[in-house]
């Protein structure tokens, strides 16, 4: 057995965490079944492959734990939440659950700089990285789904405009340049 670089304070919380990032997944599992269930295939895709990602984030918990030679301790987690009432309610709520999901991780990185724990501490940075992007992920997505769905300009169509932009050629090809 490993010898223990790290406090029974911080075991606790890396264990906490773990145990959190596992309902996670639990939470996009279940709203990517309920996706699935209302016929929105490509959502609910993405639900599954998140709910992966948080497993993936589970584990990175675990195998730090062991790396630092602290005991894991598997625990219930809880029911996933109720569906949600539509799409938009959909991808507010993951939104929410990720800022909630950011506030853990502050609190833990917090720990590790407080205990003057440095690995701990390069290990919760990483999380906190991670949480940027998913926040910033689920709020482009809710943006998108906004612009979709909200009447602008008497046009409920710009997201599939503001996604052929994205994807257009910065160049364009002239008559001279045409090949037949
Ligand atoms: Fe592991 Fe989406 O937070």
């Amino acid at each position: 057995m490993a010898t223990k670089k790290i406090s029974s304070v911080m075991e606790k919380a890396l264990n906490a965490q773990m145990t959190q990032e596992a309902w996670q997944a639990q939470v996009y599992l279940s709203y990517a079944a309920w996706a699935e269930e209302n016929h929105y295939a490509g959502i609910a895709d993405f639900l599954y492959k998140h709910s992966h990602e948080e497993r993936e984030h589970m584990f990175k918990f675990i195998k730090f734990i062991l790396n630092r030679g602290g005991k894991v301790k598997v625990e219930a987690i809880k029911a996933a939440p109720a569906d949600p009432k539509d799409l938009g309610d959909c991808l507010k709520k993951l939104l929410q659950h990720e800022v909630e999901n950011s506030k853990l991780i502050y609190t833990l990185t917090d720990l590790a700089h407080s205990e003057k724990d440095w690995p701990a501490l390069n290990f919760a940075q990483w999380f906190v990285k991670e949480q940027v992007e998913e926040e910033t992920l689920f709020s482009n997505m809710l943006d998108k789904y906004i612009l979709a769905t909200t009447k602008k300009e008497g046009n409920a169509n710009l997201y599939d405009f503001d996604r052929d932009v994205a994807n257009a050629p910065q160049e364009t090809t002239i008559p001279q340049e045409e090949k037949f």
